[in-house]
């Protein structure tokens, strides 16, 4: 098992537009009893998702890292995994639960793991993402990735290219 660092001092509040529910959001390592409501969230997002036993297994893994945005009940909000090998990160997958969007918490999120892969000694991170994903495609834009390549039809459910992006940590933008 890894050791759980203390929380990060991430912190937004957030509004929700449906009702007048206001919540902190905080970003911290993700542990056991978060992988069942990661795994809900990921179900609820992709079509092909990671099961339960992959999060499970990548929360043992050494070269790994997952991170959650929990809101004041301690509840998931969203998540992100982080591979990493040698100096190079590859992020497996980042969301945020539907009625949760538009608030700054992929942002969050996004800013964790460029701060936990410097930390990591990283010099890229590596993405893919369908290349009508728009809104990730815009998130990964604002935080500095930018597209290297395509990889034809990569994804299923439905067919579609794969646009990989990269962002170089040892430049400042
Ligand atoms: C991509 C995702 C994580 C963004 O999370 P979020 O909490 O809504 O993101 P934020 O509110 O922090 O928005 C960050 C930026 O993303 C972009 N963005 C977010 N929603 C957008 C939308 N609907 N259309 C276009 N751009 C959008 C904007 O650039 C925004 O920056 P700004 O607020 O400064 O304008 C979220 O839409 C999601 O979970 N999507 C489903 C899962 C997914 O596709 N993951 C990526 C797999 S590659």
């Amino acid at each position: 098992m890894k050791e759980n660092s203390a929380f990060s001092e991430d912190e937004i509040f957030v509004t929700l537009n449906n009702s007048y529910e206001k919540t902190n959001v905080t970003i911290a390592p993700a542990t056991e009893e978060s992988i069942a409501e990661i795994t809900k969230i990921e179900a609820e997002c992709f079509s092909e998702p990671w099961s339960e036993k992959s999060f499970r297994d990548a929360l043992k893994l050494s070269s790994a890292e997952i991170f959650v945005a929990l809101d004041d009940k301690m509840d998931v909000l969203g998540y992100f995994v982080l591979y990493y090998s040698s100096d190079q990160g590859e992020l497996q997958n980042i969301a945020v639960c539907p009625g949760y969007r538009g608030y700054g918490i992929g942002s969050l999120l996004m800013e964790k793991l460029i701060s936990e892969s410097l930390k990591l000694g990283m010099s890229q991170i590596y993405l893919e993402v369908r290349s009508t994903n728009e809104p990730a495609k815009e998130l990964y834009r604002k935080y500095g990735f930018i597209p290297t390549g395509i990889r034809k039809n990569f994804y299923r459910f439905p067919t579609e290219d794969a646009i990989v992006e990269m962002k170089n940590l040892l430049i400042q933008i």
